[in-house]
């Protein structure tokens, strides 16, 4: 879980790299490095701790002269975050230089081999092994050496090396890892994400797995796994350079948080017209829909619980049972999935290790597979039969917003895409269709009828504990709420479906312990009032989520967050909007490192 860059051509390598990883520094940041090129010799500058630490020791990069080099920012699974486990990695004679994204499965092998060869390791690291095995291969030709290693390698890994026999040349190999290639006047580039990429050009090659390129100032070759040269296709960016980067907000999230209208709005707008919705994209399912006999979505984290609102819209409007799993046990439980089954697998990264290996193990049991994803060209991406993007834009930020909001609108347009093939004459879903289209415009209602979240947040942000509750769509709404909390304020926040607390959780429920009771859907409106009445009368503080006008809420609540109406089938997308903005301002309260929280990383690439 790290971010890679490369650089070669006429400028001073260093700045570049620092300036890249600063862009990928929230796919890890416990410790990074460089290596940079000065005619035949390799220098390698690396610290412990985040790429500012970095630029003051090379004084933005002025101490590393050079045109061609490779950086890393890392997110330790190998070793401990030290200076002697941070990339790049040096081969024994100092000659070659790596850096690498993923996880090598058989390192320890490899490891064992190579110090019988007489390798020393110097790291705790997988990837170590990669430097010594290129040295070994190496006998005057890096490509050589680099299909022969990259034969004994297993796992995942997205690698940039260059050799100081080779001046001016950068390589890069993918395999089950994100690496792109920056195709500049000149000078040429290699990133785990285009947002390190969109500074110096637009111009980029998604590189597949198993290929590998060969980069120098003038030149950009590609290369499968068994040398022979292919051509690729170069694809333009068209996001504004502004939306890599935080637009005057103090950070991503909220800036994230900001941009949900749009992001939801660029995810609905290609996809329904006058009152149908179309997916060109899902045109080879439609006529297997029929046969599909239960739906499967797995994710984790956010994505799961995107899953977990998604599965009302679906199953409401395509009478098909649909089961939510978490990636990380689906794998486990020999699942009952088979060519009946369709798998929805939810992934804003599309990076995700623990989404991709459920996704194969669905695949080799018969399901047919799709996507929602936010990366293009991502493992998940790749990996299903049909991928439908959200179009989110990047997310920087780790805890992710739009991504959410946008993975469930994809689910309700699915829901509502499914029904119009199985059921045509069903009434209603052009109405439903139309209050989809709305949904952007009442996220920013959400986020502007909120002025009182930052003061509610100076109330609450001392509270060891923190409960959300609600019932049915409010439930799934709460999971994701209590999430936003923990995971960037560090409070305790937990969500419980609000029928289970007398089951055994109000025991817990004493004076003054904060509630955040979610009213949104009609249906079970007065079972969560009753539920409301339960936890103020042992002393609880209800803030409650729910309609302007109602009345019922607004005389038993302590304080309040509103959003505008919304059928409830489709209202988790707005309701979270609030308890995002509740969860930002709370840590931001606590001082906490709101884009980059402790322990955790944007994208989690290990299992
Ligand atoms: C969300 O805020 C989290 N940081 C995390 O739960 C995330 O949703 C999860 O790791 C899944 O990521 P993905 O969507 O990239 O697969």
């Amino acid at each position: 879980m790290c971010g890679i860059v490369g650089y070669t051509g006429a400028q001073n390598a260093a700045p570049v790299l620092l300036e890249g990883l600063k862009k990928l520094e929230y796919r890890g940041y416990d410790s990074a490095g460089i290596a940079v090129m000065d005619q035949d010799r390799i220098e390698v500058s690396k610290v412990r701790g985040r790429i500012a630490a970095l630029c003051e020791k090379t004084r933005d990069g002025a101490s590393v002269p050079g045109c061609t080099g490779i950086g890393h920012t890392r997110w330790a699974t190998h070793g401990a975050p030290t200076e002697e486990n941070a990339h790049p990695h040096l081969s024994n004679d100092g000659r070659i230089a790596v850096v690498h994204n993923g996880i090598i499965e058989n390192y320890i092998a490899l490891r064992e081999e190579l110090l019988r060869e007489g390798y020393h390791f110097l790291s705790e690291t997988d990837t170590e092994v990669i430097v010594h095995l290129l040295e070994y291969y190496y006998r005057g030709n890096v490509r050589d050496a680099l299909i022969k290693t990259a034969n004994r390698l297993q796992g995942s890994y997205a690698l940039g090396v260059i050799c100081a026999d080779e001046p001016g040349k950068v390589y890069a190999v993918r395999e089950a890892s994100p690496l792109i290639l920056g195709i500049g006047l000149g000078e040429h580039f290699f990133a785990s994400d285009v947002t390190a990429l969109v500074s110096h050009t637009r111009s980029v090659i998604y590189l597949e797995d198993g290929e590998f390129a060969e980069l120098s100032a003038d030149s950009v070759r590609v290369f499968d796994c068994s040398g022979r040269e292919i051509a690729k296709k170069t694809t333009r960016i068209l996001w504004d350079v502004q939306a890599a980067e935080k637009g005057g907000y103090e950070h991503f999230m909220l800036k994230e948080i900001m941009e949900q209208p749009g992001a939801v709005k660029a995810t609905i707008a290609p996809r329904i017209r006058d009152g149908k919705v179309l997916f060109a994209e899902l045109e080879g399912l439609v006529p297997h829909l029929p046969s599909i006999r239960k739906i499967v979505i797995t994710a984790c984290g956010s994505a799961y619980y995107a899953g977990c609102a998604g599965k009302y819209a679906l199953e409401r409007l395509c009478r098909v049972p649909v089961g939510v799993e978490l990636a990380s046990e689906l794998r486990y439980s020999d699942p009952l999935i088979d060519s009946g089954t369709l798998v929805i697998a939810i992934s804003q990264s599309g990076e995700t290790a623990d989404t991709i290996a459920a996704l194969r193990e669905c695949r080799e049991r018969g399901a047919a597979t799709l996507a929602v994803v936010n990366v293009v060209g991502s493992s998940v991406a790749s990996l299903a039969d049909y991928t439908v993007y959200t179009w989110a834009g990047p997310e920087i930020a780790v805890a992710t917003t739009k991504g959410y909001t946008t993975q469930v609108t994809v689910l309700y347009l699915l829901a509502l895409f499914f029904a119009e093939h199985l059921y045509p004459d069903t009434f209603g879903l052009g109405r439903m269709a139309e209050t989809v289209q709305t949904l952007p415009r009442r996220i920013q209602e959400a986020i502007d009828m909120n002025a009182s979240i930052p003061a509610l947040a100076a109330k609450y942000h001392r509270s060891p504990a923190l409960f959300f509750i609600g019932r049915n769509t409010d439930y799934a709404a709460a999971l994701e709420g209590a999430l936003k909390m923990k995971e960037i304020s560090y409070l305790h926040a937990e969500a419980y479906a609000a029928g289970e607390l007398k089951h055994g959780t109000i025991a817990l429920i004493g004076e003054h312990q904060p509630v955040i009771a979610l009213c949104c859907n009609p249906a079970v409106m007065e079972k969560s009032l009753s539920n409301i009445v339960e936890v103020k009368s042992r002393g609880a503080e209800v803030l409650a989520l729910t309609f302007r006008n109602n009345q019922k809420i607004l005389s038993v609540a302590d304080d309040l967050l509103f959003i505008p109406e919304v059928e409830a089938l489709f209202s988790a997308a707005v309701e979270i909007v609030p308890l995002q903005l509740l969860a930002y301002h709370v840590a931001r309260e606590n001082g906490c490192d709101i884009d980059k929280p402790k322990n955790l990383a944007k994208s989690v690439t290990v299992e």
